[in-house]
Parts: C-alpha cells; structure tokens; sequence
C-alpha cells in the first residue's frame, strides 16, 4: 500500500477530544473538552427551528449569509468600534476551528515561521504544520503567565511571517494587559509580521480584567487576522459558527481557501444565529456573571485541595500544579484521574511542544451542580499526594 503522507504523522490527535472519551468510557464528570452542559437560550433555539421550517437547507453564500454578516458588522461596531465593511471584510466559518486554518492558510507559505505562545491551544501547532510552516515558540512564564519582551522581539526578529494571538488566553486564561499588547504591536510593525487572532472567549472575561482587541491597536486594523467564534459566546460549541475578520485585500484570499475547504457554515444555523447576534448588552453582562460564579466554584473545591493553580482572567479554564503527585508522566495521571477521582482533566502537556508534565487544565463551563459534584471529588485527590 502507498504510505499516507509524512506531514500527517507528524502530529498527534487531540488529547483534549480523546480525554472526552475517556471521561465518556469512565463516566466521569468531564472537565476536559470545552463546552458548556447547559443549553443555549429559548430565543436561539426558536429561530433554529424556525429556519428549518423556512426552507434553509441549501448551501448559504460561500463567505456567509448577508444577513449574518451584517449582523456581525453591527456587533463589532458596537463592541470594537471599528466600522467593519460586511460585504468585503468578513468571512464565515464553520467555528473558529476553521476560521484559525483560513487564517494560517492565507498568510502561510510552507517553510514560513509562525509564533505562538507557549501554552498555547493545541489546534495551532497542528495548523501550522498543515500548512508547512514552523511553529516557533515564545513562552508564557507560569505562574502568572506573563512573557519576556526581549525575547518576543527576538522571535519576532528572526523572520517571523504571522504570529498567533489567543486572547484571552485558552489554557491558561491569561488576558493580556494594554502594555503587552503594544510590545506585540511595535514588534509586529517593525518587522512586518501578521497577526493572527484568536478571540472566541472575547466576552468571559473577569473583573477587573478587560478584554481589548488587537485591532483596535493604532495601525494594527491592516495587519491583523481577527479570528471569532459564536461556539463560546452563545453556548453552541455543536453550531459551528465563526469568522474571520481583515483587510479586503487579505479577505479576498481568505474566502478562496475557506470555498474550497468546506464550502460554508450550516445555511439553517447562520441564518437562526442572526437572533443571537442582536441581543442587547446585558447578555453578553450575564453571560460573563455567570462563568464568573462557575469559575468561583471551582477555585473554591482546588482552594481547599491546597493545589496550586493561577487564577484566570478569563476564558474558562485553570491550569493546576499536579507535581506534588509525583507521577512521572501529566498523560497517566489524567487517565489515573478520570479512573479514580471520577473528573476528567486535560493533561498540560497538550499545551506545550517541550517535555512539559506538571499540569492538568480544567474547565469550569458547567451549571454549578455538575462543578458542585465534581469540586466534591476533588477533595479527595489530597490523599494521593506524595510531597
Ligand atoms: C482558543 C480556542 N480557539 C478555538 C476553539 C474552537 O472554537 P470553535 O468551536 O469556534 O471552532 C476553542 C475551543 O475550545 C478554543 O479554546
């Protein structure tokens, strides 16, 4: 038989989708994959059937519906500022999942470097590779997460073609400070890097942290790729729903290698998301309160473990120092875990390209009954420390 090709041995599935089998085969509470066990809201769900009942079923303009993207455009405005030309500048996704690939796909030549920052969401290193790039990374200094300037400006020097922004941050719910981001901006505009966004978790953010957007940076607008999501923001992680955001020169790129991935989004699904899309400011508020509460009550449970963790600023996740267990390998562990305890973790290692092993990420996007049962679970890993 002929061989499947190099590039695809070169990197491994998803350890955050296989830790959701895991969890499925054990029946464990699942703390690993990303998505909340709760419904979107009664208004979306009405507009979904409804665009099934109103004969949606055929393929919706390649980069998006009109509708939608004007919806989009209106949003944007209201929570950038930025005036986004709807017709030209954006381009819908099946999630961000795809809007990331375009993203890579459009700027990406193979041999290029692309930086990310290290943790960084597993996704981007195998983005990169698909698109033949080298992925170089900058890391994110635990506990608090922060990075060495200097050596951004190192990275960025040494020929960088795009650099990958996930803010804020997914797995270590970093969101990055005005000052951090004009250090990416002056490096970005003096070496001619793009800047490719990743900011699904744009609207769970912490108080009194806020979320800015890169390209609201001056001059930033030209050279960033703003990659979204509804996933997150609409609890419909299943929709696969996102877009991508840029220059018309760049959108105009972007939509060929989105038409011929895959088409377009879910016509039903992007003209139902319309509804969502115009719901007044205090959704986006209460949505916010509530990963708030979720988040407190999961800190909660690990405070009373005693394990270390960093508080996020936002996005819905929190990286736990699992050294004090002495196991050798952050994999077993997790599987130990999910076995065990009854709650399944990603292991952190999925989060870095080095021999990284003291980590376990959880996600707290879960009604506080299900966090409640888990936190209980929780209590009992103290007796299995060895330090
Ligand atoms: C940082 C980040 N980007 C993208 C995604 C995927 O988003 P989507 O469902 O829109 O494809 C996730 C999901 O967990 C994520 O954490």
């Amino acid at each position: 038989m002929p061989k499947t090709s190099f590039r695809t041995s070169t990197f491994t599935e998803s350890l955050i989708r296989e830790m959701s089998r895991v969890a499925q085969t054990h029946g464990a509470i699942n703390l690993a994959q990303g998505f909340p066990d709760w419904d979107p809201c009664k208004e979306l769900i009405k507009a979904g059937k409804e665009a099934m009942d109103a004969g949606r079923h055929q393929y919706a303009v390649t980069w998006g519906s009109p509708e939608l993207r004007q919806a989009l455009a209106a949003k944007l405005k209201v929570f950038t500022g930025l005036d986004v030309d709807e017709k030209s500048e954006l381009v819908i996704t099946c999630g961000a999942t795809e809007a990331m690939m375009v993203a890579m796909m459009t700027v990406l030549d193979p041999g290029d470097k692309v930086g990310l920052f290290s943790p960084f969401y597993e996704n981007y290193s195998a983005d990169a590779i698909l698109c033949g790039a080298r992925p170089i990374l900058i890391p994110l200094n635990p506990p608090d997460y922060t990075f060495d300037p200097d050596e951004l400006r190192k990275v960025f020097r040494s020929g960088l073609k795009a650099f990958v922004l996930c803010n804020p941050s997914n797995p270590c719910g970093r969101v990055f400070k005005r000052e951090e981001l004009n250090v990416i901006a002056e490096a970005a505009e003096e070496n001619d890097v793009w800047i490719l966004t990743d900011e699904v978790y744009e609207h769970i953010v912490f108080r009194p942290n806020k979320h800015i957007y890169f390209s609201t940076l001056p001059g930033m607008a030209k050279r960033t790729l703003m990659c979204s999501s509804l996933s997150k923001t609409f609890s419909i992680t299943g929709w696969r729903l996102g877009y991508v955001h840029a220059p018309a020169s760049v959108i105009a790129q972007a939509r060929k290698v989105h038409d011929f991935l895959t088409v377009g989004a879910a016509a039903p699904l992007q003209h139902a998301v319309v509804t969502a899309l115009k719901f007044p400011s205090s959704y986006y508020d209460h949505l916010a309160e509530i990963y708030t509460q979720s988040k407190d009550i999961l800190l909660g449970y690990l405070d009373k473990t005693g394990l270390s963790y960093t508080k996020p600023q936002g996005a819905y996740f929190v990286m736990v120092d699992i050294s004090k267990f002495g196991w050798k390998s952050d994999v077993e562990f997790s599987h130990w875990m999910t076995k065990e305890i009854g709650v399944a973790p990603v292991p952190g290692s999925s989060f870095f390209n080095n021999a990284e092993n003291r980590y376990i990420r959880l996600n707290f996007a879960k009604r506080p009954e299900t966090l409640h049962t888990a936190g209980e679970r929780l209590l009992k890993l103290p007796h299995f420390l060895k330090v």
